[in-house]
């Protein structure tokens, strides 16, 4: 099968062929439709210091992908082959104290599909029948392919409550652009998003947000008094990463404000912790997706009318990776789509059977 494959100790990827899994007993084995580019697999294209200290040479990447079950294992329950699913590419260990207390999203084993083990840019992906998440008749191939990072949206927009609240959401990347969509949805007042990049702010526009704020360029302050937001914003979602966005938010967040943090910086830094303790401030770390009450909850709100459609900027088929992660690392995307050719991409379900049956009826 065609796999994109980190195959050698330096920068890049081959798209080449390798044998396709064979399931254990509790195993899966998904043909992979649609998959889509995430910011690690860019640090695993790039091979940076933290690529190459965690990913083994010789395996696949990708972990963000929707695909049809093809093959299941003998011990698998409540999965049957056709059923269009997606995947949860946290894999747990099971017995460690937060495992066996519901908790996976804290286990402290957890490895990683494209990360760790062989990953799902490729024809085919094998994964644990306990990471499978059926998809929902109204989520297309293109959206069950984003839910992992729709799902670290969803994690940290709802880590704490934004309705009828004020909420600030630094970094307009995939994530940040998606909570803004969220944050709309589920009843916040207003909603400012910042970032430095102007194609990311004018998305941030298009998904919800009352004011997109480039940073360099208006200070926040200023926005606030604009809206009249006398005390300041009641929620921070901090979605960049960057030691220059959590000060910005630290500073213009009110008294006895919440702030959730994903984005993850280069390093370790600075910050003013007498805003933290004056200010009576909650921060708290948000990671991966909570398995599965994330993927229950965004699925829901999807189904209910939550929009993010236009968070997909591009596609390429998967032969024209090169170009695919040019575009990412180049940063005027929202989320890139690489597809594998099996689904039409951007269509619905019910668009996209008919699309199968056409093509089966040409077939004759
Ligand atoms: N905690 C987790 O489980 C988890 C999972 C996935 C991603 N992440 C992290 O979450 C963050 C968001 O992910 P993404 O895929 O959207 O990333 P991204 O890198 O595409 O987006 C980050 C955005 O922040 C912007 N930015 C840079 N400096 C800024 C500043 N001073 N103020 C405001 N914005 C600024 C960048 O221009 C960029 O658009 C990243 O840091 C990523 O590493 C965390
Ligand atoms: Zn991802
Ligand atoms: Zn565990």
């Amino acid at each position: 099968m065609r796999a994109l494959v980190k195959s050698a100790d330096r920068p890049g990827l081959d798209l080449t062929d390798i044998p396709g899994p064979v399931p254990g007993p509790n195993d899966v084995v998904i043909d992979v439709r649609v998959t889509s580019i995430c910011g690690t697999d860019l640090h695993i294209f790039d091979w940076d210091a933290w690529a190459r200290r965690t990913v083994p040479i010789g395996i696949a990447v990708g972990h963000e992908f929707a695909g049809v079950v093809s093959a299941i294992g003998d011990e698998v329950t409540g999965l049957t082959v056709g059923d269009r699913v997606s995947a949860e590419g946290h894999i747990t260990c099971g017995h460690c104290r937060n495992c066996r207390a519901g908790k996976r999203h804290y286990c402290r084993n957890a490895s990683g599909i494209g990360v760790h083990r062989a990953g799902a840019f490729a024809d085919q992906v094998l994964v644990p029948a306990g990471n499978v998440f059926p998809l929902p008749d109204d989520v297309s191939d293109e959206i069950g392919s984003i839910l992992d990072p729709l799902g670290n949206a969803t994690h940290t927009a709802l880590a704490f409550d934004l309705v009828g609240e004020d909420v600030l959401i630094t970094g307009a990347g995939p994530i940040g652009l998606m909570a803004t969509a969220i944050a709309r949805h589920i009843g916040a007042r207003y909603i400012v998003v910042t970032d430095i990049n102007d194609y990311r702010l004018a998305l941030a526009d298009r998904l919800g947000a009352d004011r997109a704020v480039h940073v360099g360029e208006t200070p926040l302050e200023t926005i606030e008094a604009e809206l009249g937001m006398v005390e300041g914003f009641d929620v921070g979602l901090e979605m960049s990463g960057a030691p220059a966005a959590l000060a910005d938010m630290l500073r213009t967040i009110n008294h006895g404000a919440h702030i959730a943090l994903l984005g993850i910086p280069s390093g370790p830094f600075e910050i003013d912790w007498n805003q933290v303790i004056f200010k009576g401030l909650t921060l708290k770390g948000i990671y991966g997706r909570r398995m599965f009450e994330t993927w229950y909850k965004m699925t829901s709100m999807l189904h209910s009318g939550l929009d993010i459609s236009a968070v997909i900027t591009h596609r390429f088929p998967a032969e024209e990776y090169e170009a695919a992660f040019a575009a990412v690392r180049e940063g005027r995307t929202g989320k890139v789509i690489l597809d594998w050719g099996r689904a039409s991409p951007g269509l619905g379900v019910a668009s996209q059977l008919q699309a199968e049956a056409e093509h089966s009826r040409m077939r004759g």
